[in-house]
C-alpha cells in the first residue's frame, strides 16, 4: 500500500485518479446524500433505475455544466462506447442534417486520422489541407480547404499519441464544428457555444475507462441516419436520460467524484493554469539539453497533456530510452512509455499529475542527462 502511494503515473489514459478519488470508501460520502454502503461496490451493483443512480448521474451533469458553464440549449449524456464509438455516432447523428453526406475533418494524428476512416463508412469525407508527412503541426486554418457542402467539420483539440494541441477554436464562420476532446477535456475553460457537438472519453482527466461524456445542441437531435445504432443515437440518449441501456453507472460515479475535485481546486481555470506550468517544466528542460531530448512537435502546437519526447536524436536512440524506462520504474515513475505506433517516451501530465510528480520527472531527466550526455 505504501510503496503504491507514492508512484507518480504518466500514462496516457486510463491514467492517473485524483488521490482523494482513488482512496476508495472515504469517497462515498463526497455527494452529500446517503449511500446505504460505505463500500465502492455499492455503486458497482447499483440498479441505474434507483433514485441513487438517478443523484449519481444528475450530480455529474450538473458539476459539468457548472465547470464548463454549458448553454442550456445543450444536452449531456454519458455514453457507452469511448471516443471510438462517438467516431462512428459523429456521422450517424448528423449526416442527416443535410442531403449531401459530405463532412469536413482536420487530421492532426492518429485519432482524428481513425475517426476520418470511420466517417468513410457513412459520409464522402474531405480531410481539409494536404496530408502531413508527420504529425508534428496543425496546418495553418487560412489554408483549410473547407467545403461549403459538408455538414459539419471535425477536430481533435489533443492528439494523444503524437502530442499535438489545438490551442484555439477554429473560426469555423458559424459552419458546425465538432470536436473529440478527450484528452484535454477539463484542462482549460471551454466556450461550448462555438461547438455542435463535443465528446470526451473520461479516463484521461475525467475519471475511468468506461463512460464518455457527450454534449450536444438540441437543435441538433433527430436527424439520425436510419442505420445509426439505437445506443449511439443521440435523440433516443437524450429522451432517456442517457439510461436507454445501462449506463456505466460505476464509471459515471467516479467521474462525478473527479468533476467534484476539479471544482474543489478552481475549476477548468485552475486546471489551465497547473497545466501549463506542468507542461512548460518538461518542455524548458527538453529545449535546453542541446539536443539530448528532442521533442518533434512544432512549439506551438505542443500539447500540454502528452509530451512525447526522443533521446539521443529526434530518430531515438533506443538503448538509452530503455535505460531512461528502466530506471524511472526503479524510481517509482511509470507509464512513460511512448505509444507503440511512434516509440520514444510520452510524458501525460493530466489533472490529476501533480506539480511534485512533474518536478520528480524533471529532476529524473536533469540527472538522467548529466550522467548520459557525451
Ligand atoms: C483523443 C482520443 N480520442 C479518442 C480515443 C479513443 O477512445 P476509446 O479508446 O475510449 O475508444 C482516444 C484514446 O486514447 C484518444 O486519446
Amino acid at each position: 500500500m505504501e510503496a503504491t502511494r507514492h508512484v507518480a503515473n504518466f500514462g496516457a489514459g486510463p491514467a492517473k485518479l485524483p488521490r482523494s478519488v482513488s482512496a476508495a470508501g472515504e469517497a462515498l460520502q463526497v455527494y452529500g446524500f446517503v449511500i446505504h454502503s460505505l463500500s465502492f461496490f455499492h455503486v458497482a451493483e447499483m440498479s441505474h433505475r434507483t433514485s441513487d443512480f438517478s443523484k449519481i448521474i444528475k450530480t455529474a451533469e450538473n458539476l459539468l455544466r457548472e465547470l464548463l458553464n454549458i448553454p442550456e440549449n445543450y444536452k449531456v449524456l454519458f455514453l457507452q462506447g469511448g471516443g471510438s464509438g462517438q467516431f462512428s455516432a459523429i456521422p450517424l447523428n448528423l449526416l442527416g442534417l443535410k442531403e449531401t453526406r459530405y463532412a469536413d475533418y482536420v487530421v492532426t494524428g492518429a485519432w482524428s486520422a481513425k475517426a476520418a476512416k470511420e466517417a468513410e463508412k457513412y459520409a464522402k469525407v474531405n480531410i481539409v489541407h494536404p496530408k502531413l508527412a508527420s504529425y508534428t503541426k496543425i496546418p495553418d486554418p487560412s489554408s483549410w480547404n473547407l467545403n461549403p457542402e459538408a455538414t459539419y467539420i471535425y477536430y481533435c483539440a489533443n492528439e494523444t499519441i503524437h502530442g499535438v494541441e489545438f490551442d484555439f477554436v477554429p473560426d469555423v464562420k458559424g459552419a458546425l464544428l465538432v470536436c473529440d476532446m478527450s484528452s484535454n477535456f477539463l484542462s482549460k475553460p471551454v466556450d461550448v457555444s462555438k461547438f455542435g457537438v463535443i465528446f470526451a472519453g473520461a479516463q484521461k482527466n475525467a475519471g475511468t475507462a468506461g463512460v464518455t461524456a457527450v454534449m450536444i445542441r438540441e437543435d441538433l437531435l433527430g436527424f439520425a441516419l436510419k442505420e445509426c445504432p439505437i445506443v449511439l443515437d443521440y435523440k433516443v440518449q437524450v429522451e432517456n436520460a442517457s439510461l436507454y441501456n445501462t449506463p456505466p453507472c460505476f464509471s459515471v460515479y467516479i467521474m462525478g467524484l473527479v468533476l467534484e475535485w476539479i471544482k474543489n481546486n478552481g475549476g477548468a481555470a485552475a486546471m489551465d493554469k497547473l497545466s501549463t506550468v506542468k507542461s512548460q517544466m518538461i518542455y524548458d528542460l527538453i529545449d535546453k539539453s542541446n539536443g539530448f531530448y528532442v521533442c518533434p512537435v512544432e512549439k506551438k502546437s505542443r500539447s500540454r497533456m502528452n509530451i512525447p519526447f526522443r533521446l539521443g536524436s529526434i530518430k531515438g536512440d533506443e538503448a538509452l530510452e530503455k535505460k531512461f524506462l528502466d530506471k524511472a520504474v526503479e524510481l517509482n515513475m511509470i507509464s512513460l512509455k511512448g505509444h507503440r505506433s511512434v516509440g520514444g517516451i510520452r510524458a501525460s501530465l493530466y489533472n490529476a499529475v501533480t506539480i511534485e510528480d512533474v518536478q520528480k520527472l524533471a529532476a529524473f531527466m536533469r540527472s538522467f542527462l548529466e550522467t548520459h550526455q557525451s
